[in-house]
């Protein structure tokens, strides 16, 4: 990279009241973080209530794949988001909740979201709900889901959260993979005027299930539904009989907290399951200190609770601070491009925190929709989920930003449970695209072709980590030894990122994007085996392959190419293409929908039958010379076809 790369600088008035506030500072307690980690960590544990010390900060061990922090120490995630803030924080907004309709939400103080929560609770224990057992919440953005995800904390259950995109067939998959034995749904989802059948969804996903013993029903639009006897019962009649006070159970650091299912390589989700001490000292430690939290502010993560970013910035690490949070259920469109800066106006927002997806997407429609509105509240801006291209950068630093905010670009994955690369507002100088330095505690390590770590400064790689962490995921639900093939097998003794990355002279850390078969659409993570294993349950098809192409708005689209069984002439490519994006629709979810199907006579397979994704790829982009080595493919034609088929395709869209 060039010398002229711009360099954004820490701003003073930051700075000053900042919890970290230099780049000496953050080095000194880097270093320490690192040399002595057992004592850099107990502290942040510290800032958590306990109900039973622990005995030991950390017993981990890299090779073996085995991770315990805080261990024997008791303690109690609900406890520590809500009833421990409730002598001082008691009348304090603790969730503002944004509903689809502008303005139409309400705000949920510590006080009350303990009632609810306790009752809650007490309605999973009627139900049978123990210590131990497994709940699928499948939820739109409305209080009730957080109030049933600290529900389940409060008395032990675990709670898998499934994103209310997802079809039918994925919420059954899940349920069956973690033998859950209660849904939490709602009557209907209701995002951007649009209703999404939720209770439906999960009748259909039922059938043939015998696990789940009891289906509750939160009531978003009051729509029609039919009630299984037995089985079905509406949430918030049960709540309304139960008492506002239920105990917190003692629950083992190492016990587990959720199940939340990410895709992986193989077309089977894996469920990463995180546990509670080390998740809880990790997310609140950084939503202290990345977003550099000062009690009072207004917090506004837009993500959705469905993925990781929700889980551990809008609920767990804001509760644990005491911090008011806001629960955003529309879209960055409904009912126009100004919401969010209509909402961040209107809630006088500190600090908001979204996706490069929707930056962009904004970024479209023009500066007027941001300028309309006053926002001035702003602090700390953030975004995560995928690359940010500098130009989004740039117009989210210096439009939305009135270039006086600080931009945190936050590196991490479901699997680390919280941010790991990162720059801190009073802290780090900014370079547009960059996620910058690491937080404490992590040591990022690039490794050559070689497996061997990079030494020099400057260094492409594969993106690894040298040590644990408290927020890491300790294992895939019911299958320990995919979490060993996946993390640590790859480079013994590290955990590897599925991530390639750079860093530059100044030690910035650039990710690059993924260097396995996954692709992160619109910050949604997809494996391409997934997707493929969808298309190929079209009866019309033989086979397919997968790749991500470079898409404006997603970061990464989905190019499918798609070969016909010989007997399937019968249908037009309009109408294949169309039954291939219902398939992936109804197996998947809307977001795995392929934006482009081509349908060929072969696939750039190796004479062992591996696909040359490679060569996909470049074709996708419209590049049909410098393929590279073509002498290992079985039959060198099939490119000339393959690329013959995508430019008429190009000249027909
Ligand atoms: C993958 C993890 C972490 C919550 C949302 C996504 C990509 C995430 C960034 C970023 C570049 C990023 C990586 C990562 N990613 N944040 N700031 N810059 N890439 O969680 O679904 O587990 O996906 O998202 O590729 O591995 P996820």
């Amino acid at each position: 990279m060039s010398q002229e790369e711009p360099v954004y600088p820490v701003h003073t008035e930051i700075q000053e009241k900042a919890s970290i506030k230099s780049l000496d500072q953050y080095r000194e307690i880097y270093q320490r973080s690192i040399h002595e980690p057992d004592h850099f960590w107990a502290k942040y544990a510290a800032r958590l209530e306990w109900f039973y010390p622990y005995t030991h900060v950390q017993q981990c061990d890299m090779k073996r794949a085995v991770f315990r922090w805080f261990s024997g120490g008791k303690l109690n995630a609900s406890f520590n988001c809500i009833d421990r803030h409730l002598d001082k924080l008691g009348d304090k907004p603790a969730i503002i909740w944004e509903a689809d309709e502008p303005g139409s939400g309400h705000t949920i103080t510590y006080s009350e979201l303990h009632e609810h929560v306790c009752r809650a609770a007490n309605v999973l224990r009627q139900f049978d709900i123990k210590k131990g057992d497994r709940v699928i919440l499948y939820l739109p953005m409305i209080p009730e889901l957080a109030y049933m995800m600290l529900a389940c904390a409060r008395i032990g259950a675990i709670h898998s959260i499934v994103f209310a995109g997802f079809s039918a067939d994925s919420v059954r998959d899940r349920i069956l993979d973690c033998q859950a034995k209660m849904v939490i749904t709602a009557d209907e989802g209701l995002r951007g005027g649009k209703k999404i059948p939720l209770k439906s969804i999960v009748d259909s996903a039922l059938r043939g299930v015998d696990c789940v013993k009891s289906v509750l029903i939160a009531q978003r639009t009051f729509a029609e539904i039919p009630l299984v006897p037995g089985r079905d019962h509406l949430l918030n009649q049960e709540m309304k009989r139960q008492r506002p006070e239920c105990p917190a159970e003692w629950m083992d650091a190492e016990d587990p907290l959720f199940i939340l299912y990410t895709s992986g390589s193989t077309g089977k989700p894996k469920g990463l399951l995180h546990t509670t001490g080390g998740y809880m000292t990790y997310v609140a430690a950084t939503h202290h200190h990345v977003f550099d939290y000062r009690p009072g502010d207004v917090y506004f993560c837009a993500a959705d609770i469905g993925w990781i970013t929700g889980h551990s910035y809008i609920i767990y690490g804001p509760l644990a601070n005491g911090a008011t949070t806001v629960m955003f259920e529309s879209t960055p469109l409904y009912p126009n491009p100004s919401r969010y800066w209509e909402t961040i106006e209107r809630l006088k927002v500190n600090i908001f925190y979204t996706a490069p997806t929707a930056i962009r997407a904004l970024a479209r429609e023009g500066e007027s929709h941001v300028l309309k509105h006053d926002r001035s509240s702003l602090r700390v801006l953030g975004t995560v989920g995928e690359p940010i291209n500098p130009e989004a950068w740039e117009w989210y630093y210096k439009v939305v930003g009135e270039s006086r905010c600080a931009l945190v670009d936050t590196w991490w994955q479901t699997e680390t449970g919280g941010i790991m690369i990162t720059p801190l507002p009073g802290v780090t100088d900014l370079k547009p695209g960059s996620a910058t330095r690491p937080f404490f505690g992590i040591q990022p390590i690039l490794m050559d072709e070689n497996a061997k770590p990079i030494t020099s400064q400057e260094a492409t790689g594969h993106l690894c980590l040298a040590r644990p962490w408290p927020g890491m995921a300790r294992t895939i639900y019911g299958d320990h030894e995919r979490y060993v093939q996946t993390y640590f097998a790859p480079y013994p003794g590290y955990y590897f990122t599925g991530d390639g990355c750079r860093r530059d002279k100044d030690g910035f850390y650039w990710i690059t994007g993924r260097v396995d078969d996954v692709l992160n659409v619109s910050g949604h993570r997809l494996g391409t085996a997934e997707i493929e294993a969808a298309i190929n349950g079209v009866f019309q098809v033989a086979e397919s392959a997968v790749i991500g192409y470079p898409h404006d708005i997603k970061g990464q689209g989905i190019f499918a190419f798609v070969i016909l069984n010989t007997e399937a002439e019968d249908l037009s490519q309009e109408d294949l293409v169309s039954a291939i994006r219902e398939e992936c629709r109804n197996r998947i979810g809307k977001l795995a929908r392929p934006d482009k199907i081509l349908i060929v006579p072969g696939l750039p397979k190796t004479r062992s039958g591996k696909i040359m994704r490679r060569i996909l790829r470049k074709i996708a982009e419209g590049e049909y010379k410098n393929l590279g080595n073509l002498t290992t493919l079985a039959d060198p034609d099939v490119v000339d076809f393959i690329i013959d088929a995508h430019k008429t395709m190009d000249r027909q869209t």
